[in-house]
């Protein structure tokens, strides 16, 4: 039975799917299988995975029977994708349970790409998950909305709740340009799973840099969190 951990901040822009396909590469490299299910209609996790062109299908067509699961999931340096459909009309949460469950069986983990907010797409990815990561920039609106985030997820179960702390900058953090790691801990009132440097690399993924790759700033931080997912004690680091 896999794991499913929805993805979710709040407010847009922050890094969930950035971070989605991060943790999907790191925890592929240890073996793992691992399924990204875009729950965005905006849907950016097919290009940041770099198989925008190959996408005939989407998950809502499984539910709507237009094909089946197989035809929809496409490849990537070892994670497997599901794109969006452009509405969720014919979509609800009875339907996502039955694709969850065509789908449990065959992955280690299964990733819930949520778009920005607390409406219908986070919605449908908190009632078939049951982890959270909530994803806040190191500002403190990006911090009450992330609060605010996972405060939701709790409402649909999702239990365990951990925070990801993204884009942090050194050079502001030591300048007080930014809140430190502390007080977005506080604030968010969530406990910490890991924190993901600014990375250039990250910046430009889809014009030839790379979201997860050996020497990039990210790379480790990447590791660490996907070792603690899987349950390992690791010193933080960023
Ligand atoms: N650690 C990082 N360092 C540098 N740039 C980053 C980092 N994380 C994300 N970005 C950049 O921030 C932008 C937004 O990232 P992303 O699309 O992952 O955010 P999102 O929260 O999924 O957005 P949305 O709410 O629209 O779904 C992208 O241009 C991405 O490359
Ligand atoms: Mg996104």
């Amino acid at each position: 039975m896999a794991k499913k951990i929805v993805v979710a901040s709040g407010k847009g822009g922050v890094g969930k799917s950035s971070v989605t396909v991060g943790l999907a590469k790191a925890l592929a490299k240890r073996g793992k299988s691992v399924l990204i299910i875009d729950c965005d209609t905006l849907c950016s996790i097919d290009m940041f995975l770099g198989v925008g062109e190959e996408i005939v299908y989407n998950w809502g067509d499984v539910i709507l029977k237009r094909c089946d699961a197989e035809n929809a999931i496409y490849n990537a340096d070892g994670v497997s994708m599901m794109t969006c459909p452009k509405s969720y009309n014919g979509v609800s949460v009875v339907k996502m349970k039955w694709l969850l469950s065509v789908l449990d069986e065959r992955f280690d983990y299964i990733f819930l790409d949520s778009p920005a907010g607390v409406d219908l797409g986070f919605i449908l990815a908190c009632n078939v998950s049951d982890r959270g990561i909530v994803v806040s920039t190191p500002d403190p609106v990006c911090v009450r909305s992330a609060c605010a985030a996972a405060d939701e997820m709790r409402k649909y179960s999702v239990t365990d709740v951990r925070l990801i702390i993204n884009r942090l900058k050194k050079s502001e953090l030591r300048r007080r340009k930014i809140l430190d790691i502390d007080t977005v801990i506080d604030k968010t009132e969530v406990q910490l799973i890991g924190v993901v440097p600014e990375d250039d690399k990250i910046l430009h993924s889809t014009m030839g840099g790379s979201i997860y790759k050996r020497g990039q700033v990210s790379y480790r931080a990447f590791n660490n969190i996907a070792s603690r997912i899987e349950g390992e004690s690791i010193f933080l680091y960023f």
